[in-house]
């Protein structure tokens, strides 16, 4: 059975994301959605939030489990014996620090691969860090995120604009 795990902050789940998880269903027989703890980013959205979004989100999809990891990602790889790790590929931007990870993994454990599922098309230019901008300046984020993420971003906006006044 060949799984792969796909990692990230996911804060929040984008529509972007979704596109990834669904079209590497149709690929590998099992995903495992795994939200990183990230001590060095201060996430909008706790662990717990950022978790029960894509449990939502992902609900229809029978093949997708969603987990939290803290520490190396070449760890949880390793634990959970996964077949690759899964990663979108947006613009020519993502791809050096992409290939820095992917590298440093295979360094470090020349098993682990990476693999890369190109973003759609009308994905290409969303990102969570995006999203949350646009929702710092009172823009709408309808086509881009879930409604469940909507809801909580409007719900979040007050924590947003006091985190950037900081
Ligand atoms: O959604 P993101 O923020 O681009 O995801 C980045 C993520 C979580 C995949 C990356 O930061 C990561 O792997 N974190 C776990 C810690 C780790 O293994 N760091 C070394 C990477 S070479």
């Amino acid at each position: 059975m060949k799984t792969a795990l796909f990692p990230g902050s996911f804060d929040p789940v984008t529509n972007g994301h979704l596109d990834i998880v669904s079209r590497a269903g149709r690929i590998f027989d099992r995903i495992i959605v795994a939200v990183a703890s990230n001590e060095s980013k201060s996430a909008l959205f706790s662990m717990e939030e950022r978790k029960k979004f894509l449990e939502h989100v992902c609900m229809d999809i029978p093949n997708v489990e969603v987990i939290s990891f803290k520490g190396l990602l070449l760890d949880a790889a390793r634990n959970l014996k996964v077949s690759a790790v899964l990663r979108g590929l947006r613009a020519i931007s993502d791809f050096e620090y992409e290939f820095q990870m992917a590298m440093m993994n295979k360094e470090l454990d020349s098993r682990f691969e990476t693999v890369f599922l190109m973003s759609s098309s009308q994905y290409s230019f969303v990102s969570s860090r995006m999203i949350k901008e646009i929702v710092r300046l009172g823009g709408d984020v309808t086509p881009f995120v879930p409604p469940i993420v909507n809801q909580a971003l409007k719900e979040k906006r007050g924590k947003i604009l006091e985190e950037t006044a900081e």
